[in-house]
């Protein structure tokens, strides 16, 4: 009976996301078809409206075009815009302010042209789904393409027709602050995550009406700069760029995105900002890129920070001579001075021109010449529609990665329990539940854990709450705590502290299961928020060991936007959960994770270290002189991971068989397909991720030890089998060799691992024989 209902629980919810996928799927496809008919028919239209408008313009209008700005409120904005200085905006949220500030570029700058809204809409405007690294461990990118179209629905029905999402960047320093917006450290995961997510934002290559288009960024590197630092300078290989650094940027590309967002950092001796490698040969020529580039905020600015720009005129014109066709600005442009810049020659008028249609262009395919504003009655609806809770609840019970389970605990047993105490500054938190890079969220609407398990359990066991410590104050404050309208915490005095604690304690004992929510808070991941620790911050340790130290059951949940250190908590917690910052219905889903109405089926999409000194830390990585000995790779500590990447639990087990291989030799270029027997042998329905590693043995360079190259999700009921197949086609083999500055494919004895995460034993081996001549 409790494995039926059970199972129709869960298949209820698959049902409810399959559902809205399905239809998300195909609307997708055939809307996708139709439009691009559609924008077939439309293109020669809409390029002889720009050529027509372009010839009217001034060189300062074109150079306006180029420009956007944050808008914060004040005159001096307005004015800029009225006078037609200003292409685009960013930061406006309210309907009404924007279509204000629409009439002022439509009604007072001289040749009328319509301005365009972007935003960070990383992970959801009102309905705020997991962190990014969080939709990136549920290895279902179906998932996170129906998140992102429902993200980009309530984006749009404000205004906005822009997303700076997704962000793409490769991150392998857990330090890094900004490594829980992207998919993590794996290039193929990453590529597949890109991907959907530009799917989901824009529903195909020319941008839908109720979509958006996807800012992909930070073109390129970002996430490698040295010692995790935000913003300090990268320097990366060829071998490591084109193999692992860009396979997500290409695939993001090939999904159709309309916009790239050039990164802050120096690559390898020069800005990405004034990188014409980058935006030019390697973006536009070799991907046929087709887009528009802007650059980051007040980076093209920052290219006299660098010591690369001598002057702003200077940052502006290798900026755009680079390739960067719209300047972010802070609120003075740099690219103001392209006017004085091709005046003197510095910058061909064409350059100009080539970037001012682009973006007319996409104001043309917009409709935004027809219709500039939004309908300021229509947003509250869709802001406020109940299915994306609903589907904001299924995104976080997919994304959450179960990393211990000793004695079963979990699942627990409501039948079995009369109180649970829930413990920790992170439990009954909002804010600290949404994350990261969320601004027009409604805290009322936030499930926090302690008020998931509180819905969940009603009346009939008792569920008391105590925060215990305080999460501590950053050393340094976040630069977006001014925008964060969350009301400021008060800091406890000392016999606060001493009470709090004492009432953990007390209400740990007094309970039959302790839920202990500790992790870092939502300001101590995203932008310039890196870390040299990854020890739980404040006090929470000592709180753990005191709750672990009652003898009661503790279940530590996790909430970060990083792996974290709990070496410790791994050998004396029995239940550790990880649920990231798992976003508007985030306490909701991990009541029915915690209570088994949905069995936890997440991965790590990162490798999870034991210790900061560990970090960077990878499971792709390249033999040496020695065979893969972790052991000697420290005297005085594992060399391991504590867990591997792609990493997790379920409540129930899986047996997967041996890998097979159709042929055992194959012709070089041609498709490999293997396969698997994957058996529930549990006694619950759950969720198993199948996941296809390689190496190449032998080649015109060193691979990495193993290579995700495949994955599937899958879910099974209890003694159900599937087979799991997988196609690896030719390209799947090739590689970036610096040798031979192309893509290139060896004839070699590869091995194949298919299994459960990235350490499986499971192991095939097949050859690709050379093209016999
Ligand atoms: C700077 C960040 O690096 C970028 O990701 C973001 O889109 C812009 N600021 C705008 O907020």
């Amino acid at each position: 009976m409790g494995i039926t209902m059970h199972r129709l629980t869960w298949f209820a919810a698959a049902l409810t996301m399959l559902g809205g996928f399905c239809s998300v799927a195909a609307a997708t496809e055939s809307e996708a078809r139709r439009a691009t008919d559609l924008a077939a028919k439309d293109n020669a239209r809409i390029s002889a409206k720009a050529a027509a408008l372009l010839k009217q313009m001034t060189l300062e209008e074109k150079v306006g075009q180029l420009v956007q700005i944050f808008y914060f409120g004040g005159k001096p904005a307005e004015t800029m815009i009225g006078e037609g200085k200003v292409g685009s905006i960013l930061f406006v949220t309210d309907p009404k302010q924007l279509n204000r500030l629409q009439r002022i570029a439509v009604e007072q700058s001289r040749l009328h042209i319509p301005l365009l809204a972007g935003f960070d809409v990383v992970h959801g405007l009102r309905t705020i789904f997991p962190v990014p690294l969080a939709l990136a461990s549920s290895w279902d990118p179906m998932m996170v393409e129906s998140a992102q179209a429902s993200a980009a629905a309530e984006a749009r029905a404000v205004g906005i027709h822009w997303v700076f999402a997704p962000m793409v960047d490769i991150a392998r320093d857990v330090r890094w602050g900004r490594i829980v917006e992207g998919s993590g450290e794996d290039p193929f995961l990453g590529a597949a995550m890109a991907a959907a997510q530009v799917r989901g934002f824009q529903g195909g290559k020319s941008v839908q009406s109720d979509r958006v288009i996807a800012g992909v960024k930070h073109f390129a590197g970002y996430g490698a700069s040295v010692g995790g630092r935000d913003y300090d300078e990268v320097n990366l290989s060829q071998s490591e760029l084109w193999n692992v650094y860009f396979p997500p940027f290409k695939a993001a590309v090939d999904a159709g995105a309309g916009n790239v967002m050039s990164a802050y950092m120096g690559l390898n001796g020069v800005p990405a900002t004034g990188n014409r490698w980058l935006l030019n040969d390697v973006l536009r020529k070799t991907w046929g890129f087709d887009g528009f580039v802007v650059s980051d905020a007040n980076a093209v600015n920052s290219l006299t920070t660098h010591g690369f720009a001598a002057d702003g005129q200077d940052a502006a014109v290798r900026a755009v001579t680079a390739g960067v066709d719209m300047e972010m600005s802070l609120s003075k442009p740099v690219y103001a001075a392209l006017v004085e810049a091709v005046k003197a020659g510095r910058v061909p008028a064409r350059t100009i021109d080539v970037a001012t249609r682009r973006l007319l262009e996409l104001k043309f395919r917009l409709g935004l010449f027809d219709n500039p504003y939004v309908d300021e009655t229509a947003a509250a609806a869709v802001l406020a529609a109940p299915e994306r809770r609903v589907q904001a609840r299924i995104a976080a019970e997919r994304s959450v990665v179960l990393l211990r389970n000793e004695g079963r605990i979990l699942p627990l047993n409501r039948a079995s329990l009369r109180s649970i105490a829930v413990i920790g500054p992170l439990a009954d938190s909002p804010r600290d539940t949404l994350g990261p890079w969320v601004f027009d969220h409604d805290l009322k609407e936030t499930v926090t854990i302690a008020q998931g398990l509180r819905d969940k359990l009603g009346a009939e066991v008792r569920v008391d709450f105590a925060a215990g410590v305080q999460m501590p104050p950053r050393k340094y404050p976040s630069p977006f705590a001014a925008l964060d309208k969350t009301p400021k915490i008060k800091r406890w005095t000392d016999e606060e502290r001493a009470a709090e604690f004492a009432k953990a304690q007390t209400v740990a004992r007094a309970a039959d299961v302790v839920i202990a929510v500790l992790g870092q808070g939502q300001d101590m991941s995203g932008e310039a928020a890196s870390v040299s620790s990854l020890e739980l911050p404040g006090e929470q340790q000592r709180l753990l060991e005191t709750v672990v130290d009652t003898g009661k059951p503790v279940v530590l949940v996790l909430m970060s936007g990083r792996p974290l250190d709990i070496t410790s908590a791994a050998a004396h917690v029995p239940a550790i959960l990880e649920v990231w910052h798992p976003g508007t219905q985030g306490g909701a889903a991990v009541a029915n994770l915690l209570f088994g109405d949905v069995a936890p089926g997440g991965k790590l999409p990162i490798t999870w270290p034991r210790s900061v000194g560990q970090v960077p830390l990878f499971y792709a990585h390249a033999l040496s002189q020695e065979p893969a000995n972790v052991a000697k790779r420290y005297w005085n500590e594992e060399g391991a991971p504590l867990y591997p990447f792609g990493f997790g639990l379920s409540y129930t087990t899986f047996a997967i068989s041996e890998p097979r291989v159709e042929r055992k030799a194959i012709p070089l270029g041609e498709a490999v397909h293997l396969a698997v027997e994957v058996k529930n042998t549990g006694e619950r329905v759950g969720d198993e991720v199948v996941q296809l590693y390689i190496h190449q043995r032998a080649g015109r360079a060193l691979r990495p030890i193993r290579e995700l190259k495949g994955f599937q999700r899958i879910m099974l009921a209890p003694n159900e089998s599937k087979t799991v197949n997988f196609e690896l086609p030719a390209d799947a083999l090739r590689y970036w060799s610096t040798a031979d500055g192309a893509w290139v494919q060896d004839a070699s004895v590869f091995d194949a691992w298919i299994g459960a995460d990235s350490s499986t034993p499971n192991h095939i081996e097949f050859e690709v024989l050379k093209r016999s001549r």
